[in-house]
C-alpha cells in the first residue's frame, strides 16, 4: 500500500513538472550603458481643474494642516520624497484661457475669471505665478510652465518670460520686485500651448507649426536663463502631426509633446468605473495602456527621420488612467478614487518610458491631486497616497541613471481570444554602480518565474520591494489609507550567477542589485 501511494506522488510529481512552465530567460546587459533615463519623464501636472489647485495644493487659511501661505506642507512632504523633478501648470486646456497678469498683484484686487473648461466654476486667481513658483520651491522640483497660445498674444507671452526670467530693469521686471521678487525665477520648461489641436485652438498642424515659430521667436532668452521650447504636440496616433511639426520647426525646439489617455472601456462617451471592474475590462485597459509602446515607438521613428541625433525631446506631458468620476461629483472636476488596477498602469508606462529614454526625455503624469491617476487625494484635512504615489515612490531610483538593456520574451496573458505580454521590465545604473530592475506582471492569475543573465554587472545580494493587492480593484481609502502598501520583496535570490525570482500574480517589484 505504501509503494502504491509513493508511485502515485512520483507520477504526480513528473505530470507537475512537465506541466510547469520554465522560467522567462531575460538577459540583462550591464555591457551597454550610453542612455540617460532623465529625470523628468517621471514629472507631474497641476491644472486648474476640479481640486488640484483649489482645496489641493492650495487651501483656505482656516483649514488645521501645516500651510506656508495657503501651500499644504503635508502634500509638499510627500511629493519630496518621491524627488517631484518638475511640476506642469495651469494647465491642460485651462493653460489656453489663463490671463498671467490677472495671476499676480495683491490678491484682493486679482479679478474673477470663469473656467469653462471645468465645470464653469469661478476662479479668484489666488494661486497664480508667485504662489506656483513658491510650491515648486518648496517641493525642490523645475517649473514647468504652459503659455497661452490659443487665446493669447505673442506680446503676453513674451512679457511673461520677461517677468520670470529677465534681470535686466524694465518696466514689467519693476512689476515683479513690486510684487515681492527680486531676482529671476529662471524658469527652463516653456509649453508653448497645450493640445493646439483641440481646446487650445483647434488649429491643423500647418498652422499651429507656424504659430508656434511666431510664440517660440519672442518667447526670449535672457542672461542665465535659456528657455527650452516645448511645441505642443500630438493627440495621440495623430503621426501627421508630429511629421508637420519636425519638418517645419523641428529645428527650433528643446521637445514636442504626445498626450495619451488610458480608457479602461476604449470609449470617450463610458470609460468605465474607477473602482468596479471585471477581468475583461481589466484586460482591455491594460491593452490600451500598452498601446504607448506602439506611440513612443512609432512618434520616435518619424523623429528620427527629421533629427537623427536626437536632439528634440519627445514629451509626454500628459498620461495616465482616465475613468469615469466618480458617482456623486462634479463631473467638471475628473476626480477618481485609484486602485491596484492604476498602479500596474503607472508600472507599465514608466518601464515603456525608461526604454525609449533616447527619446522620451520628459513625461508627466495627470493630475497631482484629486484629479484623474492622482498621487494624493484629500478630504478636508486628510490625504491618502494612493497606489499610483507607490509605484512613483519604488521607480525613483531609475531617475538619471543609466539605462541598462533587456531582452525577454514575454509569456503571454490571455483573455478569450486576446493575448497581451504579461510581463515587462526595465532597468538602470545609478551613480553608485546600483542596478535597479523593475518589473510588472500583468496576468491577475499567475506568477510568472523568471531566470536572468546579468553579463557585465558585479553583484552579491538582492532585496527588492512589491506592491500588490487582494483584488484589483483594492483601494486605498480614507478610512483604510494602507490597504494597498509596498511590502519587502522576498522572492529573488541569486543561483550561481544568475538572478531568480517569481513575480507574483497583478504585482510591482522593484528590485536593487548589490
Ligand atoms: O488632463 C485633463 C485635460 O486633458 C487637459 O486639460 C487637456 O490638455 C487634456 O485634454
Amino acid at each position: 500500500m505504501k509503494r502504491k501511494v509513493s508511485g502515485l506522488l512520483t507520477a504526480l510529481a513528473v505530470v507537475f513538472v512537465l506541466n510547469a512552465q520554465p522560467p522567462v530567460q531575460v538577459l540583462l546587459d550591464g555591457t551597454s550603458t550610453n542612455t540617460v533615463i532623465s529625470r523628468h519623464i517621471y514629472g507631474h501636472f497641476s491644472e486648474h481643474l476640479g481640486r488640484c489647485i483649489y482645496d489641493g495644493f492650495w487651501v483656505s487659511d482656516s483649514l488645521g494642516v501645516p500651510k506656508k501661505d495657503r501651500i499644504r506642507l503635508d502634500i509638499v512632504e510627500a511629493l519630496k520624497k518621491i524627488k517631484v523633478p518638475n511640476l506642469r501648470w495651469p494647465g491642460g486646456c485651462f493653460a489656453d484661457e489663463y490671463h498671467w497678469r490677472d495671476g499676480i498683484g495683491p490678491r484682493g484686487k486679482r479679478p474673477y475669471m470663469v473656467n469653462t473648461n471645468w465645470g464653469g466654476v469661478s476662479e479668484d486667481n489666488s494661486f497664480g505665478t508667485h504662489e506656483f513658483l513658491e510650491l515648486c520651491e518648496l517641493i525642490g522640483c523645475e517649473p514647468y510652465i504652459a503659455g497661452n497660445v490659443g487665446s493669447g498674444t505673442v506680446e503676453e507671452m513674451a512679457k511673461w518670460v520677461e517677468y520670470l526670467n529677465s534681470d535686466a530693469k524694465s518696466t514689467i521686471t519693476d512689476l515683479r520686485k513690486e510684487n515681492g521678487r527680486e531676482t529671476p525665477w529662471r524658469v527652463k520648461y516653456w509649453g508653448v500651448g497645450n493640445e493646439s489641436w483641440g481646446c487650445g485652438g483647434n488649429m491643423t498642424a500647418d498652422y499651429y507649426a507656424d504659430e508656434y515659430k511666431r510664440y517660440a521667436t519672442y518667447a526670449r532668452n535672457y542672461r542665465g536663463a535659456p528657455l527650452y521650447r516645448i511645441a505642443s504636440g500630438a493627440n495621440s496616433a495623430d503621426y501627421n502631426w508630429t511629421e508637420t511639426l519636425m519638418k517645419k520647426a523641428g529645428n527650433q525646439m528643446w521637445g514636442l509633446t504626445l498626450h495619451h489617455y488610458t480608457l479602461p472601456t476604449g470609449s470617450w462617451s463610458k470609460k468605465g468605473s474607477a473602482t468596479s471592474f471585471d477581468e475583461k475590462e481589466y484586460f482591455t485597459t491594460m491593452k490600451n495602456c500598452l498601446f504607448m509602446e506602439e506611440l513612443v515607438t512609432r512618434h520616435s521613428t518619424i523623429m528620427d527621420r527629421y533629427d537623427p541625433n536626437k536632439r528634440v525631446a519627445l514629451v509626454v506631458d500628459e498620461w495616465g488612467i482616465w475613468t469615469d468620476v466618480e458617482p456623486g461629483t462634479n463631473p467638471g472636476f475628473l476626480y477618481q478614487q485609484n486602485s491596484l488596477r492604476d498602479a500596474l498602469v503607472a508600472g507599465t508606462t514608466l518601464n515603456i518610458f525608461n526604454n525609449h529614454a533616447d527619446r522620451v526625455r520628459m513625461a508627466n503624469l495627470a493630475q497631482t491631486i484629486n484629479v484623474l491617476q492622482a498621487l494624493i487625494l484629500t478630504k478636508d484635512r486628510q490625504m491618502l497616497l494612493t497606489p499610483t504615489y507607490h509605484v512613483f515612490d519604488m521607480f525613483k531610483v531609475h531617475m538619471d541613471a543609466r539605462q541598462l538593456p533587456v531582452k525577454f520574451t514575454s509569456p503571454l496573458y490571455q483573455v478569450g481570444d486576446n493575448k497581451i505580454p504579461a510581463v515587462n521590465i526595465s532597468a538602470s545604473k545609478d551613480s553608485a554602480g546600483l542596478v535597479h530592475i523593475t518589473l510588472v506582471n500583468l496576468d491577475p492569475n499567475k506568477k510568472h518565474s523568471l531566470r536572468f543573465t546579468l553579463p557585465g554587472i558585479k553583484w552579491a545580494g538582492v532585496s527588492g520591494d512589491v506592491l500588490t493587492s487582494a483584488q484589483l480593484t483594492d483601494i486605498n481609502t480614507f478610512e483604510n489609507t494602507n490597504k494597498v502598501r509596498i511590502e519587502k520583496f522576498a522572492g529573488a535570490r541569486r543561483l550561481g550567477e544568475e538572478l531568480v525570482l517569481d513575480l507574483p500574480a497583478k504585482s510591482v517589484v522593484a528590485l536593487e542589485l548589490r
